[in-house]
């Protein structure tokens, strides 16, 4: 294991209930790296987030976490939960739910220190909510809500930041400010980063590396490997193709969602390898 390294699995399997949902696990994932956790539906990415936070025991192998095995470092991790800008009390106003972040309860919320409401405040702040504290959850659009959600996550000061499918049910427009967001949270303050998605389109200009779950199996692949065609196409189970545009752009798309010429600009997975555009991609397959 490296000391560069945040994450490290090493042959790591994770069973629920009786299943073994994915197993032989055995990779790394960088500091100040920004990964996705890709697969269809079911894979186990929202099990792999959880049995880093040490919230699911593994059924083999060891999974270590900002050098301490998982869950011994959860003070130091920020976790949105998979809808959970969508689930989150909404008679709650915007500073209190950051302010859950620092107290763990609501009951605590009348005995916060002015630390703590300063704290809540930066971080509101970083995601471009301050002048929306005193509004209430139900008050605000989803993508302001879910920018609620990465404040409270934020409140601790977290060395990692680890969201479960942040992107899903936002308009383009909210999903383009969540990725600013997180871009910042990397470039900045040099946080690592995590994000279960299904649509890499939005993340792709801030991705280092992806963790796919392919054949009950986690790998880890630094970016210029997952946009390979064959192993987009293996992953989402559906034919899946890197395409140039004319503006030098690529684009990873579905067939069925492509109506246009099939075989005009199209590049060979080894020619697209070779490439160093500015990279775009949409691989929505499951939604
Ligand atoms: N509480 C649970 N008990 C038993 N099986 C579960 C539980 N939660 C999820 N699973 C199963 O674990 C598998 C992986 O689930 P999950 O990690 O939520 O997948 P993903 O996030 O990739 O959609 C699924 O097949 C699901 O049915
Ligand atoms: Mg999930």
């Amino acid at each position: 294991m490296s000391k560069s390294d945040c994450i490290v699995f090493r042959d790591a399997a994770v069973r629920r209930g009786e299943r073994i949902i994915w197993q032989h696990g055995t990779f790394s994932i960088p500091s100040g790296s920004v990964t996705a956790i890709v697969g269809t539906n079911g894979t186990g990415k929202t099990t792999m987030m959880k049995a880093e936070l040490g919230l699911l025991p593994l059924a083999a192998g060891t999974l270590t976490v900002l050098g301490k095995p998982a869950g011994s470092m959860n003070h130091q991790i920020g976790y949105v939960p998979q809808s959970y800008a969508s689930d989150i009390d909404s008679n709650l106003t915007a500073e209190q739910s950051v302010l859950l972040g620092l107290t763990g309860t609501r009951f605590g919320i009348h005995m916060i220190t002015k630390a703590q409401r300063a704290k809540a405040r930066e971080a509101m702040e970083f995601t471009g909510i301050a002048d929306k504290a005193k509004y209430r959850l139900s008050e605000l659009s989803g993508g302001l809500r879910q920018r609620v959600a990465i404040a409270q996550a934020l409140a601790c000061d977290p060395k990692l930041l680890m969201l479960d499918e942040p992107l899903a049910n936002l308009d383009l427009a909210s999903q383009r400010s969540t990725v600013h967001v997180l871009a910042k949270l990397n470039q900045e303050l040099g946080m690592t980063i995590q994000v279960v998605a299904h649509d890499l389109n939005m993340l792709l200009p801030i991705l280092t590396g992806a963790v796919y779950l392919l054949d009950g199996h986690p790998h880890y692949a630094d970016m210029g490997k997952v946009l390979d065609s064959d192993l987009l196409t293996h992953l989402y189970g559906t034919q899946v193709q890197v395409v140039t545009t004319p503006q030098g752009d690529m684009f990873v798309t579905p067939t069925p969602d492509e109506p246009r010429n099939q075989t005009q600009d199209m590049h060979s997975a080894d020619e697209v390898a070779q490439m160093h555009h500015h990279v775009h991609a949409s691989t929505s397959s499951d939604r």
